[in-house]
């Protein structure tokens, strides 16, 4: 029988395209999101790119009773919890909204899942839970630093509350995936990513930049002890991302978990500096960028990148896509877009 995935916050850059790569794999998804970041345009492109509807339901997870309501109405074999605010730079401004939203939806779903009689859950993570560190490339293992940013504090304790509630209730299963830069568009510029006002991120800053929207990138720093002075991360492809839920998923729902809550890390291994970045974006897509050197960000760690080997032996899932592919896809996303 086929087995049905909830994925909050399927409406958003991430959850659409996980969206397509679940259903490409035979699941059933139910998308629920309250579009408080988003429009329609990533759930119409999936539809388009799956040829089918998928259930929509337009509901805020800190809403404990239409959460539940969910649970009621679906038998859910797996949630995917993406639903949470996400800008570093708000959360430090107003760490109460972020508190009371990425706090409550995710406890609101875990709740639901336990008063449902169970259900595998996997919660969107980030490589901000390692901050600043010397050791590269980091495992899984390696230490969790102090949160920079009320934002980065809610992945820490998210990821905890997964872990005690994993403990108390077996009838949950808890994977979280500890995402490195993801980057990119679905191939069918489809689907893509949608920021709001100014992009705080890096790629959507280079895409509204070549298309005009912006003058100037300003690249954050050249005097880090990197090898050209930029700071260097690991961007992973979106749809190798994707595809990294499909296997998680599949293996909390087939019961091949060794533990009843696992970290993995996403990321391809490959330190990319920002420098390197904006040149290969030039190549592939063969034009010319505006951009110049400014001070450094605050908050900017130096460099990071994953040690992908626990994703890739216990997941079997690999990162495919090389940076090149994936800035043209986010370039021939930024040009649908701009139509
Ligand atoms: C940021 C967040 C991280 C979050 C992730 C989500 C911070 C400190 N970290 O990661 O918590 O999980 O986004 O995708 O905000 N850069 C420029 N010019 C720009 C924009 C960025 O030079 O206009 C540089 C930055 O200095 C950084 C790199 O590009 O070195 C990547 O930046 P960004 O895309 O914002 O991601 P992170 O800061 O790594």
């Amino acid at each position: 029988m086929k087995k049905t995935v909830l994925v909050s916050g399927g409406a958003g850059f991430i959850g659409s395209h996980v969206t397509v790569e679940l259903t490409n794999a035979g699941y059933d998804v139910v998308i629920a999101d309250n579009f408080s970041n988003c429009d329609m345009t990533n759930y119409k492109g999936v539809c388009q790119i799956l040829g089918k509807e998928l259930p929509l339901i337009k509901m805020d997870f800190c809403d404990a009773a239409a959460t539940d309501k969910l649970f009621t109405d679906y038998k859910i074999d797996a949630v995917i919890h993406f639903a949470a605010f996400k800008a570093v730079g708000e959360s430090v401004a107003e760490p109460i909204k972020y508190y009371k939203n990425n706090l409550d939806s995710f406890l609101n779903v875990l709740e639901a899942a336990r008063t449902h009689g169970g259900c595998n859950v996997l919660f969107s993570s980030s490589a901000t839970v390692y901050g600043e560190t010397d050791v590269l490339p980091v495992t899984e293992q390696s230490p969790r630093q102090p949160a920079t940013s009320p934002y980065g504090n809610t992945k820490q304790m998210c990821e905890d509350i997964l872990r005690d509630t994993v403990k108390a209730f077996p009838q949950i299963k808890g994977i979280a995936l500890r995402y490195f830069n993801p980057i990119g568009a679905h191939p069918s510029a489809l689907i893509g990513e949608l920021p709001n006002g100014v992009p705080n991120n890096l790629v959507p800053f280079i895409t509204q930049t070549a298309i005009g929207k912006r003058e100037c990138l300003s690249i954050f720093g050249n005097d880090y002890p990197t090898p050209d002075g930029t700071c260097q991360r690991d961007y992973i492809d979106i749809v190798d991302l994707a595809k990294a839920h499909v296997c998680a998923v599949t293996r909390m729902i087939d019961g091949k978990m060794d533990e009843s809550y696992e970290i993995f890390n996403v990321g391809t291994g490959r330190p990319v500096s920002v420098l390197e970045l904006v040149n290969a974006f030039e190549k592939v897509n063969g034009l010319k960028l505006n951009y110049k050197f400014t001070p450094r960000r605050p908050g900017d760690v130096t460099a990071i990148w994953a040690d992908p080997t626990r994703a890739n032996e216990v997941l079997g899932w690999k990162a495919e896509r090389t940076v090149e592919e994936t800035l043209a896809a986010a370039w021939a996303w930024e040009k649908a877009i701009a139509k």
